[in-house]
């Protein structure tokens, strides 16, 4: 299975902070925002990645992660020209796709929360469809929201609706069978000028292969879209960091748990950062 990062937009709403800095590198606590959602894609078993990001951005990320190697990973990039809808990243991958299955992820989304990657795991283990994950939010307005029937059975999803049919936003994490690539290609701009990921979740839903994981409140779901949405993550990591001595979103020790890496090679890339997390790691291998 692939897997796909989509680090582009302007991030608008954080200006002055994102007017030369991409939202997606900035730090939350201790490290910057898209290790958080590639180290999903690790505990996922992913392998391969690749990070799309825009023109001007692409060459940061390419300095952060190089080909990905040294995590035992394959890693690479390609560029959104325009921000167009998430739904165009699988226009720009096709050729990474390759008629494969894949994984998505937004790349400024933070997933925390007791046996993750059992859950990532399920999800990247079925092979006919789409896995979504639906979470209870206080906010839906403000996202992708599913609604179902009395039997559980999703039956809505609807684009930051104004009146919300339920409470479950649509998380920016999803999995998707080969056929993601026509679906993309077939679909129309939205009224917001857009390719829509709701509108290829709503073609799945409409074939009946649409799977909505729901996430239950031991989970965290972080959202970074504004300033203190941002804070507040870095704050929320910090306590869980430093309440129980172990990192969230640490992709050096995601690569290590899944044996992507060794304990030699962990050690080497803690010894290389002359800082906390560096420590971290250098702990972690001598565990
Ligand atoms: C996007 C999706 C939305 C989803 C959200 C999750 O919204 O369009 O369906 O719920 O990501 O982060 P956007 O970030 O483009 O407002």
């Amino acid at each position: 299975m692939k897997g796909i990062i989509l680090a582009g937009g302007r991030a608008t709403r954080l200006y002055p902070v994102t007017k030369s800095v991409c939202k997606q590198l900035l730090p939350v606590y201790d490290k910057p925002l898209i290790y958080y959602p590639l180290s999903v894609l690790i505990l996922a078993g992913i392998k391969e990645v690749l990070i799309i990001s825009t023109p001007s951005d692409i060459g940061s990320f390419q300095k952060i992660f190089e080909d990905g190697r040294h995590l035992g990973l394959n890693i690479s990039y390609a560029v959104q020209p325009q921000a167009q809808g998430i739904a165009q990243a699988f226009l720009i991958a096709e050729e990474f796709i390759a008629n494969q299955r894949v994984a998505l992820i937004l790349g400024d989304n933070i997933f925390f929360g007791d046996k993750l990657g059992h859950v990532l795991s399920q999800a990247a283990a079925n092979r006919q469809g789409a896995t979504i994950f639906g979470y209870k939010v206080r906010d839906p307005q403000r996202y992708g929201v599913v609604s179902f029937d009395k039997n559980g059975v999703p039956k809505a999803i609807v684009e930051k609706p104004q009146v919300p049919l339920s409470d479950w936003a649509v998380t920016g994490l999803y999995f998707y069978d080969h056929e993601v690539v026509d679906i993309a290609k077939n679909l129309k701009p939205s009224r917001r000028g857009e390719l829509e990921i709701t509108d290829v979740n709503r073609l799945y839903l409409k074939k009946k292969k649409l799977h909505v994981q729901l996430l239950s409140r031991g989970f965290a779901w972080l959202d970074t879209g504004t300033p203190d949405s941002l804070l507040d993550a870095s704050v929320f990591i910090r306590i869980v960091e430093e309440r129980q001595g172990l990192k969230i979103g640490c992709i050096e020790e995601a690569a290590f748990r899944m044996k992507l890496i060794n304990k030699k090679q962990l050690l080497a890339l803690g010894k290389a950062m002359h800082t906390p997390y560096g420590g971290y790691l250098e702990r972690i291998a001598a565990t």
